[in-house]
């Protein structure tokens, strides 16, 4: 039977907001192989029995079933509307219509009226206490309502209340934009939460990224002085009325009982000024205040219609210690990123004090250093009642462990959770095998995109820093895309990092960009250093291109074109005979070939700018061709030819030497396609040379880790690929599994084999950019890759790299298209053969091609045909489930 599993807008299930008729998707299940879809239909209506249609496609005879942009349908603001599809296929059957999915349109910035509004004073732009706002709104005719809509904002942070309930699940809202160019706003159904009569709004307000003491070198302020906050709130009546209630002067102020609330600091929370019924209709307002109207630009307001922050997880602890120093400590297992909620009783004035920290120093005492001046404090006073129960409100923190430094009476392990916050995505990845250790490096990677998507790509979520590290984004960006559904999420931190380059088109080292002009005194980043280094605003290339081949996006490469075409006209206007350089670089950060105590690899830098400038602008002219744009193409892979030739001109002799002897010169020319051919033998068994002179350990920092295992396995050397992977003393990922991480640590001797400490000025046990490994995992191990010429994985290609002495592998990516899974066990056949069992899924509408070693003995072909081809054994297969063995 054919049908739609599942069908998606803007690549999620449900969308709250948004302004343009979503890109739509869709699953499709049969039980018949080789599906391929012939047609498809799709309706919009505004009613779920599809009566008042507002679009349909008829008939379309077309195979696409993703990243389907249907122009020329006018969206009415703050409405709800369905959209359902049907299809036919290759084998003459029908689907029935989809089950509907659902959206709600937001409130374009023009048709705002609702004021932005502070309880703050001027004179309180130094403080980081919370405030309150509160109105109430009647419904009339209620029996004639058909919806009610909110759409929501803030300058801080702010939680949203309606009749005493909190409304929707989003924390921190609304993110970390670029404030000035891009504030977006969250949608909400109210529907269910009003009643005929006077209904109650009101909301709780932080400081947040907006006001807070942000980046290391604690600044505050940098996008204003007073917290401030704005909703409209839309009535639909069923005859098509609309009336409009939002914020103005009538709202009333008061002040909070978060007496502090800082995003890397932490909160204080005093219950007994807690105000009985603040969010409810019935107030007693004699002291609240009057409210401000603060005169800020509401043309800069966008939907948010997906991937908001939220509370995800919650784990229970798994330990209560008492250290050597006597200080009571909670283990909860696992290196995260979010709060501790917990339920307590006590008196009046009683405290709870939190310290939250990542990992014990070497005796097993509370080790706070390595957060330098991020107190990640929290302290929670009892207004007295029988339970209470707390969560922080405006900030998170980085942690495993926390020290209770107070708590009132006997600590109940069971009235303490920690709960894992992070920005909402599908995850789409899984990763088994039969080896434990690398089970628990796929964990922990997994763990570094969970604790530092936080609304935006952080490189640490504990220390003073939580910044959007362009070069960590970069590098995770494919990985952190196998494993979760990223487009809206990166899409969003991309629209700011283009609000943020320089007008020559420079790319801040950090997005959204707090450092331009605020690092006077810092030993790098003063003087201007604050954007264009190589690898790290290659970000502005690398990602959307990254989010095109994941998903077939090209909505995002579309919107960030001419983002992806400044920052190559940048290095092109810094470059002599292509060779750029531009102030700072970080060149191969944190390398262990760096001189001792120095953060610089010793790869040089004009290496590595070249080396990143040859492929973003080779992404970037693919991108002009994929977009239609042929003359840019044409430039940009000429202006490529030339930076390669340069590249090989400046940096191999002419017998084949490659100038820099690092691992990461190796790993880069490899990677990125710049060794003339004749010299590639060489270069590889130079790569493998500088491996053994370090007993097969990397010493590689962020830039050239990531590709190391490919740079090997793409180059017949899958076996070295795999002794460097498996390697489990220092310095390798395993040695940090072993060690008893549960996430990625930011230096490979973060902990070093003596149990000491890197220097605790940057030693974050949660930094996700070693983590690219797990590109490795996906594409190479379980051989699941796109192909470029058909992405979103709509063709994929099927190559696992089998061995490490691994007896199977079991691995799933949850495209778009539905499910991909390659299930591998090896046998030994008694020779010095492999006996391999490949299963492989191949979702409806797809197809893949199985790419197995040139010397393969197929044993059982399930049917297919394998050809020698490239030198490899191919077998193109549709959709459906296959089963193939073989011996290599
Ligand atoms: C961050 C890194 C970042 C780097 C820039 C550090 O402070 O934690 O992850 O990329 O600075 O070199």
């Amino acid at each position: 039977m054919l049908a739609i599993q599942n069908v998606t807008l803007n690549y999620a299930s449900a969308l709250y907001g948004v302004e343009s008729m979503p890109v739509v998707g869709w699953v499709i299940s049969s039980d018949k192989k080789g599906v391929e879809q012939t047609h498809w239909q799709l309706q919009v209506s505004a009613d779920t029995a599809f009566t008042s249609l507002i679009f349909d496609s008829g008939t379309v005879a077309s195979d696409t079933s993703q990243n389907i942009t249907l122009s020329g349908i006018e969206l009415d603001h703050s409405t709800r509307y369905y959209v359902r599809v049907k299809i036919s296929d290759n084998h003459g059957q029908h689907s029935d219509w989809s089950d509907a999915a659902h959206f709600i349109s937001g409130l374009p910035a023009a048709k705002w009226q609702a004021e932005f509004i502070s309880a703050e004073g001027p004179e309180e732009q130094a403080s980081s206490k919370g405030s309150l706002l509160r109105n109430t709104f009647a419904i009339t005719d209620a029996d004639e309502v058909a919806s009610v809509i909110v759409h929501a904002s803030a300058l801080g942070l702010y939680k949203l209340y309606v009749n005493g309930q909190k409304v929707g699940e989003d924390e921190l809202a609304p993110g970390w934009t670029s404030y000035h160019h891009h504030l977006l706003y969250q949608t909400y159904d109210l529907t269910d939460l009003v009643c005929a009569g006077d209904n109650a709004i009101a909301a709780s307000i932080g400081a947040g990224w907006y006001k807070g003491d942000m980046s290391f070198n604690r600044y505050r302020n940098y996008y204003g002085e007073r917290t401030a906050f704005i909703c409209q709130i839309v009535v639909n009546y069923q005859d098509g009325r609309q009336v409009l209630y939002g914020t103005d002067t009538a709202w009333r102020g008061a002040d909070s009982p978060v007496l502090f609330s800082e995003i890397y600091d932490g909160e204080i929370y005093d219950a007994r000024l807690e105000m009985p019924g603040w969010n409810r209709v019935d107030c007693d307002l004699s002291s609240w205040r009057d409210v401000t109207v603060i005169p800020a630009d509401k043309k800069v307001l966008r939907a948010q219609g997906a991937s908001t922050v939220q509370a995800i997880e919650r784990l229970t602890p798994r330990a209560l210690i008492t250290t050597p120093q006597g200080e009571r400590v909670i283990d909860f297992g696992q290196n995260l990123t979010g709060w501790v909620a917990f339920r307590v009783s006590g008196k009046a004035g009683d405290k709870v004090i939190l310290r939250h920290f990542e990992v014990l120093d070497a005796d097993g005492n509370v080790y706070l250093a390595n957060l330098r001046s991020a107190k990640q404090r929290v302290e929670y006073i009892l207004r007295g009642d029988e339970t209470e129960t707390y969560h922080p409100n405006f900030t998170f923190q980085g942690f495993r462990y926390v020290s209770v430094e107070a708590w009132p009476g006997e600590i109940v392990l069971d009235d303490i959770k920690a709960v894992v916050v992070h920005s909402q995505m599908e995850r789409t990845g899984e990763f088994f095998c039969s080896n434990p250790d690398l089970n628990q490096l796929h964990h922990n990677i997994l763990w570094g995109l969970k604790g530092n998507f936080v609304d935006v790509p952080t490189d640490c979520p504990q220390r003073d820093e939580r910044l959007g590290w362009t070069g960590d984004a970069q590098i995770f960006c494919r990985t952190a895309s196998y494993l979760m559904q990223t487009r809206n999420f990166f899409a969003k931190w991309l629209t700011d990092l283009h609000y943020d380059q320089t007008p020559e088109g420079g790319v801040p080292h950090v997005v959204p960009d707090i450092l331009t002009d605020r690092c006077d005194n810092d030993r790098f980043l003063s003087d201007g250093c604050t954007h264009s280094a190589a690898a790290w605003a290659d970000a502005a290339v690398i990602n959307p291109w990254t989010l095109y081949l994941m998903y077939g996006d090209k909505e995002t490469l579309r919107n960030q074109y001419s983002s992806m075409k400044a920052w190559i006209d940048f290095m092109r206007a810094h470059a002599v005979d292509n060779k750029w350089s531009y102030k700072l670089q970080f060149g191969d950060w944190v390398a262990l070939d760096a001189k001792e105590g120095s953060y610089f690899g010793a790869t040089p830098n004009d290496l590595t700018c070249m080396a990143y400038y040859s492929w973003s602008t080779l992404l970037f002219a693919k991108a002009a061709k994929v977009l239609g744009y042929e003359d840019d193409y044409e430039t940009y892979f000429a202006l490529h030819r030339d930076i390669v030739n340069s590249f090989q001109q400046e940096f191999f002799t002419p017998t084949g030497r490659l100038a820099a002897r690092t691992q990461t010169a190796h790993i880069l020319a490899l990677h990125f396609d710049l060794v003339p051919e004749q010299f590639r033998e060489r270069t590889v068994n130079t790569l493998v040379e500088l491996l053994a002179e370090q007993d097969g350990h990397l010493v590689t920092g962020f830039v050239g880790t990531p590709y190391f295992c490919h740079a090997l396995s793409n180059n017949g050397r899958a076996k070295e690929a795999w002794q460097l992977l498996l390697k489990d003393d220092f310095p390798s990922w395993l040695y940090q599994v072993k060690a008893g991480a549960t996430t990625i640590w930011e230096h490979w001797d973060g902990i070093k084999p003596d149990g000491t400490m890197w220097s605790p000025d940057m030693n974050s046990f949660n930094h996700y950019a070693y983590g690219a490994i797990g590109e490795w995992l996906y594409r190479a191990v379980a051989g699941i890759d796109v192909d470029e010429a058909e992405p979103g994985f709509k063709h994929t290609r099927i190559q696992p790299v089998i061995g490490g002495d691994l007896e199977w592998v079991n691995a799933r990516y949850r495209s778009g298209y539905g499910d991909i899974a390659v299930n591998w066990q090896v046998e030994a056949s008694g020779d010095q053969q492999q006996h391999v069992v490949l299963s492989v899924i191949v979702p409806h509408n797809t197809h893949a091609t199985v790419i197995l070693p040139a010397e393969s003995h197929i044993v059982d072909a399930d049917n297919i045909a394998f050809t020698l081809r490239d030198n490899t054994c191919q077998a193109n297969i549709g959709s459906g489930k296959y089963r193939f063995e073989y011996r290599f």
